[in-house]
């Protein structure tokens, strides 16, 4: 380990207990290369599920930008997320042929069996849920997507069966 990258993670490892082997991986290997924060991120993200914000420090002293630029287009970009997803993404149409459809009751249903509504992780980071615009589905309204798979024409029964068969996932 160089000097500097030493430095750099004595300098953030107050922050969060992480192991930052990982985001020193993604960042040796884009280092050299122009514009190179993008990527950079998105290695994190991959390697992490989310950016943790050590990570954010980490970059800013390695590639020598202010760690307010890298918040900066954290938060300008919806594909980067600051806190850790759960494993199974739930995604609920919100759009105007699921709403009148009965969206809405959809995601209540949601949050009565997992106990988290828009954009919150449960606490053994299995489920995030997230209200959506349309995802291109209207026929089959309403909608929900978990990670890839979506299930059309939904009910709050199916949404509850659903649920129960990734709880049962790993
Ligand atoms: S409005 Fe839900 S899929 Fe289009």
């Amino acid at each position: 380990m160089t000097e500097n990258v030493q430095q750099a993670e004595e300098q953030v490892e107050e922050l969060e207990e992480i192991d930052l082997t990982a985001a020193n991986e993604v960042i040796d290997k884009y280092i050299d290369i122009h514009g190179n924060l993008m990527p950079v991120l998105q290695g994190i993200q991959e390697a992490y599920g989310y950016i943790p914000e050590a990570t954010v420090h980490l970059a800013a002293e390695r590639l020598n930008v202010y760690a307010s630029q890298i918040y900066g287009v954290l938060t300008f970009y919806a594909q980067f997320h600051l806190k850790p997803r759960g494993k199974y993404i739930i995604r609920v149409c919100m759009g105007t042929a699921c709403h009148v459809k009965g969206a809405g009751r959809i995601g209540d249903a949601i949050v009565e069996r997992l106990g988290i509504s828009h954009a919150e992780t449960t606490e053994d980071l299995k489920f995030t849920a997230e209200y959506v615009a349309c995802i291109g589905a209207c026929g089959m309204a309403p909608v929900i997507m978990v990670n890839d798979a979506t299930y059309g024409s939904i009910t709050v029964q199916k949404t509850a069966e659903v649920i129960e068969k990734y709880k049962a996932m790993d």
